[in-house]
């Protein structure tokens, strides 16, 4: 099965991971986001991956070469980032015979992915108690009936999870009207193709989307909970390593150093002397957590240090970030209600009683700084001695 894999969008809601990266390029245990959707498209037999790149493209590019894992990729560019079914317009000179549609930026189990091509054509659905802010379908007798985005009245919460098999004739299908949010959208091509064709629901077991922080968070979750344990870099004799903890070569744990897994600890990263990591934490490449810091439940993207007697919980941050001594993050409320940010300019629950910050690129905050759960740092901010910083900078 040809399988186009979306991987163009601006990422505009991950926003400030996403200034300079593309979004399905964030990394999610031990390879980018769109690796895992990948892997479950190869794991179901998809015969060719065509990679539809925009965004920061040449990342992408690089990372799935001319094959992976020996299926063959093609690359397609989508000019502007008009929508999922103008990404799809982009790769349909490529197309011959049914093709599957997976984003580049959801999580999906390989087998669910299986069944879904078995049962083409088909789209991905999976259950949820709120429908409503999800394209939702209805079904008759084992087919899909209708689809209807974002329904105050839903008519099942079966939720659209972004996963199709398309009938051939799709592909000719996908000049769509421009919807009301300035976007060619897949699911005006899916409900054409619902209205000619035969589609078969398929309840996936596990997906998630990944499209504001804390999801990356969890997709982070998702993934290091399926670690195991492999100790292969550099462990001081007194540091404790407990659990499904992977640190790979090239990595250093330095004494009276505790991890508890899952953790992830990347080439070149360095904990300790005397540090505390705990609650499926990825430290990716080059990374430093050093005397009297402890980091929980977090990811720290390439480069980034936490050098000194701090406190990082619940939080992203990204490449090169450095935190100044004793800087610490709140991840609670006093009041014990989900965490809130700002995305694209709205407050929006993240649905977590802890969460901390997230940091984009190259952040630096001085001495004793504290962060406040939900704040968000631009790439490249920076704060002052002692602040306390309360809104997103
Ligand atoms: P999203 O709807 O999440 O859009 O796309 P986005 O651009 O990634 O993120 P926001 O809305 O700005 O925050 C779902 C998938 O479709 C791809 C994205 O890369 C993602 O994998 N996509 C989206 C494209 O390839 N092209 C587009 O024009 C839009």
């Amino acid at each position: 099965m040809q399988t186009v894999i979306l991987a163009a969008g601006q990422g505009t809601r991950m926003r400030p991971l996403t200034e300079s990266v593309a979004k399905p390029m964030l990394p999610v245990a031990d390879c980018p986001l769109v690796g895992h959707t990948a892997d479950a498209a190869v794991d179901a037999g998809a015969s060719e991956l065509i990679v539809v790149v925009g965004y920061e493209a040449e990342d992408v590019r690089e990372f799935f070469g001319a094959e992976y894992r020996g299926v063959p990729v093609t690359f397609t560019e989508q000019e502007h980032q008009r929508g999922t079914a103008d990404a799809v317009r982009a790769a349909q000179p490529n197309l011959s015979g049914p093709f599957a549609v997976l984003n580049g930026d959801n999580l999906y189990e390989p087998a669910d992915i299986e069944a879904l091509f078995e049962a083409g054509p088909s789209i991905g659905a999976i259950r949820v108690d709120d429908p409503t802010s999800y394209g939702v379908l209805s079904t008759e007798d084992g087919r899909v009936t209708d689809i209807v985005e974002k329904p105050s009245d839903p008519p099942s919460n079966l939720a659209n999870a972004g996963a199709y098999v398309f009938p051939p004739d799709a592909a000719e299908s996908l000049n769509v009207e421009e919807s009301e949010r300035g976007e060619y959208e897949l699911t005006d091509v899916v409900a054409r193709t619902i209205e000619a064709a035969s589609v078969t629901p398929v309840e996936l077991g596990q997906w998630l989307d990944v499209g504001r922080p804390w999801e990356l968070l969890e997709a982070n979750e998702w993934k290091l909970d399926e670690l195991d344990r492999s100790v292969r870099g550099d462990v001081a004799a007194s540091a404790e390593i407990r659990g499904p903890v992977v640190v790979e070569e090239g990595a250093t744990v330095e004494s009276g150093v505790v991890i508890e897994g899952p953790a992830l600890l990347r080439e070149g990263a360095t904990v300790g002397p005397n540090a505390y990591v705990r609650g499926r934490t990825l430290l990716g490449p080059d990374t430093k957590v050093g005397h009297g810091v402890e980091v929980k439940n977090s990811v720290l993207m390439t480069g980034a240090h936490v050098p000194h007697l701090s406190y990082v919980g619940d939080s992203v941050l990204g490449r090169h970030v450095n935190f100044g001594a004793g800087t610490n993050v709140a991840n609670l409320r006093h009041d014990d209600e989900p965490v809130e940010m700002t995305v694209k300019g709205d407050r929006v629950s993240t649905e977590r009683r802890k969460f901390g910050v997230v940091a984009g690129d190259n952040a630096k905050t001085a001495i004793n700084t504290t962060l406040n759960a939900g704040v968000k740092l631009a790439a490249g901010a920076t704060t002052t001695p002692g602040e306390t910083v309360l809104r997103d900078r």
